[in-house]
């Protein structure tokens, strides 16, 4: 329906429209999406429009103005403009993902502001919000003005999504996780960058993780999110760089809230497992090197320097004071009442399958949740002794099981047992970072508009 139409906008029309393989205006976009955000549409046409997105995809055009819509739907962040560039990463999630815990910090102690929304663990991979709460009086849910005192005090902040933002992805990604339209490209893309571009940022990067761990475990459909998400920021004028990342492995080795906690801090000392420092170095050296506060090609090794001269410890333990955390809190990282040491039961190389069998030994434990409704027992968690693709013996002593009085000990063996196989032979990892997109190297293909283009479910 052109803007101009003395016709009522008729929300069957655009389902109609879509289900057909049709176009749909920015007009009728626009219509639906606020339509959805503000309750004025009912769940059952909402949920057709995003089947029929989910099946027939979007095109570049049309996910700009879905985009565009939703970010419409609420607030935008503006921040003081003294201060460094506003940056900001995204991660597609993972096991053992703690990488936005020493990346923040380590930004700012860079010269940049990072203010970083971000989510919760549901399903097989831990929350960001959640791991941070594992501080001890650390809040997460800021309230107003606050967001722009802990920019100021300590260069970033972490916090939870608010009311106000992006208020139409609330009803959309719920509605498509009941009517299993979660993994469709334009609408994660739109998703995740409609809230990053609420956010006021200068630079984005894009950590998108491909493996049995991540949340698209094909390579391929994560180089198609990637490609997506970079063009469709550029759309709106916000450079962003994506690394492909691997999540065939657990990144580094505590899998578990306050275990990757303390991992980050010793990240945050310059210690740590070489995977989670090359990872945070080398997203962190995407920003540096996009907003200017380092040349192109110094900005990982800018970044390490943060990390080795104490002066990202430093901003983290100011931000997290400016969240709340007590005086002291992070020497008081909470611990389960008992460690089990799990050994190798035969001689071999460790391996990885399913690594969402890690995911699940923790929510098994009591370190995860099925409804957003659970509680976190923060303490329990797993930490690897041997990194993977180690040759080990039988009886070695191989992973700790953090657990609370044998609560969910027996299955998280049994999903350990197969999510960390013992084979014969040397098992083949992809490289930490497969590949790196940038806006200049999005490719161009022939048929961006066709269902085979990038833009496609
Ligand atoms: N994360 C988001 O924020 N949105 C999606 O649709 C998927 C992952």
């Amino acid at each position: 329906m052109p803007p101009d139409s003395p016709l009522s906008f008729d929300p069957r029309d655009a389902i109609a429209a879509k289900r057909d393989g049709g176009r749909l205006s920015a007009e009728a976009i626009a219509r639906f999406v606020s339509g959805a955000a503000s309750g004025e549409l009912a769940d059952d046409q909402v949920a057709a429009l995003l089947m029929a997105v989910f099946l027939r995809g979007l095109d570049p055009g049309e996910l700009l103005a879905w985009t565009r819509a939703m970010l419409d739907s609420g607030e935008r962040l503006a921040w003081s403009p003294e201060g460094g560039p506003l940056v900001d990463k995204h991660s597609t999630g993972g096991i053992g993902d703690k990488a936005s815990l020493p990346l923040a910090p380590a930004l700012a102690a860079c010269g940049a502001r990072v203010p970083m929304i971000s989510g919760r663990g549901l399903g097989h991979t831990g929350g960001t919000l959640d791991k941070l709460e594992a501080i001890e009086g650390l809040r997460t849910g800021l309230g107003a003005g606050e967001h722009g005192r802990c920019l100021a005090t300590a260069g970033w902040f972490i916090a939870a999504q608010t009311e106000r933002l992006v208020p139409a992805d609330r009803r959309l990604y719920a509605l498509r996780d009941r009517i299993a339209a979660v993994e469709s490209i334009p609408l994660i893309a739109s998703s995740i960058l409609s809230k990053k571009l609420a956010e006021g940022l200068d630079a984005l990067v894009l950590d998108v993780k491909f493996g049995s761990g991540a949340f698209l475990p094909e390579v391929e459909r994560g180089r198609r999110l990637a490609a997506t998400m970079v063009e469709l920021a550029g759309g709106f004028g916000l450079e962003a760089r994506a690394l492909l990342t691997n999540m065939q492995r657990p990144l580094g080795r505590a899998i578990g809230h306050a275990l990757e906690v303390e991992e980050s801090l010793e990240c945050l000392g310059g210690a740590g497992p070489l995977d989670l420092r090359e990872l945070v170095c080398r997203l962190g050296g995407e920003l540096l090197e996009s907003t200017g506060l380092a040349a192109p090609g110094s900005g990982a090794a800018r970044l390490a320097r943060a990390l080795d001269d104490g002066s990202a410890r430093e901003r983290f333990e100011r931000g997290v004071a400016a969240q709340g955390a007590r005086p002291g809190a992070l020497g008081r990282l909470p611990r389960s009442r008992s460690v089990e040491v799990l050994r190798a039961r035969r001689s071999g190389f460790l391996g990885c399958g399913d690594l969402r069998l890690l995911g699940r030994a923790v929510l098994e434990l009591g370190g995860g949740r099925r409804s957003s409704a659970e509680r976190i027992d923060f303490a329990v968690g797993l930490r690897l002794l041997v990194d993977p693709g180690q040759e080990l013996r039988a009886g070695e002593p191989l992973l700790e099981i953090h657990h609370q009085a044998g609560r969910g000990l027996e299955a998280a063996r049994q999903a350990i047992e197969t999510g960390l196989p013992i084979g014969d032979r040397p098992p083949r990892f992809e490289p930490l970072v497969l590949e790196r997109l940038t806006a200049a190297g999005v490719p161009q293909a022939p048929g961006l508009d066709s269902p085979s283009g990038p833009f496609a479910p």
